[in-house]
């Protein structure tokens, strides 16, 4: 885009719906304009006549995809797209997870929920430059096998020997038959397998009790709050440290973030 603090939409066009879940919808949109993101950032996708949401860039390059789930008036409007029409897109905004990693390091991906979707655009990084990483673990937990969004794709990695992406799955209580994988939160999940601190880094995205649980059990592993990375997904209007819509004390999470450590976090006033 011309200018990143640019208030102005521009126009794209929807070109790919894919179903994840029973309410988390991806689409692929082609903008008039190239646009050009990194994983952990965000934009603003407008729907006419309903309004604007904050979204997190879910692919790594190309065509923007994101992935979103039905909540509310946007989000709806949002789910009731169809390929061809078209959509404003302003961004990208914010800082990236590739800000925090320094050298290579083994990285462990712990998303829950929507929280999986950033988490996706960080994957497909580490697999267009795989030799820049180490060992490469990604934990994903949904209420329930149907809430898993990603599974083709995930299934897909594991096969691939190439990729050395050791892919652990979880959902929260027992499905009735034919679930294979693992069955307890992810914060639970997470203590099991195992991290190592030496040389690691761990991006966490889900709901903030997910991510509260996750660190705790990490802090207790002996990792560093400087090596448990997470977003922040604050309400958000105009994006760009203008409205005072997402601040959290003097912390502008649109401008100063959405990526943080968990040092940063902890810092943070309690009662935001
Ligand atoms: C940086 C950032 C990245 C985001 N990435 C994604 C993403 O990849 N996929 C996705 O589905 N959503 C994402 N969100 C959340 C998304 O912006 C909201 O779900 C959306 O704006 C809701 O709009 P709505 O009009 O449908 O719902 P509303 O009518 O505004 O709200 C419906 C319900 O959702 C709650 N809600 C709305 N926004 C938020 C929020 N930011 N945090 C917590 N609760 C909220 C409201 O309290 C209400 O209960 C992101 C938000 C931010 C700030
Ligand atoms: S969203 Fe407006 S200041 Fe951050």
């Amino acid at each position: 885009m011309k200018n990143r603090e640019d208030y102005i939409p521009i126009p794209a066009k929807v070109v790919a719906l894919r179903d994840e879940t029973l309410d988390v919808l991806t689409l692929q949109i082609k903008p008039d304009e190239k646009v050009t993101f990194r994983p952990g950032q965000f934009f603003l996708l407008s729907v006419f006549n309903a309004g604007e949401s904050a979204f997190a860039f879910s692919n790594d390059s190309g065509d923007i995809e994101c992935s979103v789930k039905c909540c509310g008036l946007n989000t709806q409007a949002i789910h009731r797209l169809a390929i061809g029409d078209f959509v404003g897109v302003r961004g990208p905004y914010g800082n990236s997870f590739l800000d925090f990693i320094k050298g290579k390091k083994d990285i462990y991906l712990v998303a829950g929920g929507i929280g999986t979707a950033p988490i996706r655009s960080l994957l497909q990084h580490i697999l267009a430059n795989r030799n820049k990483f180490g060992k490469v673990t990604l934990l994903m937990g949904a209420r329930t096998p149907a809430d898993l969004p990603y599974m083709d794709e995930l299934m897909a990695l594991r096969k691939n020997k190439k990729a050395k992406v050791d892919v652990i799955l979880t959902v929260d209580t027992q499905p009735e038959e034919g679930w294979k994988e693992n069955v307890g939160f992810v914060p639970v999940i997470l203590d099991k397998i195992k991290p190592k601190t030496k040389n690691s880094l761990v991006f966490v995205c889900g709901p903030p009790i997910m991510i509260k649980f996750c660190a705790d059990t990490l802090s207790k592993k002996g990792f560093k709050g400087d090596q448990i990375i997470s977003t922040l997904e604050n309400r958000m209007q105009c994006g760009i440290g203008k409205c005072g819509r997402c601040n959290i004390g003097p912390v502008y999470v649109c401008k100063c973030g959405p990526v943080f450590t968990y040092d940063d976090i902890k810092k943070m006033p309690k009662d935001m």
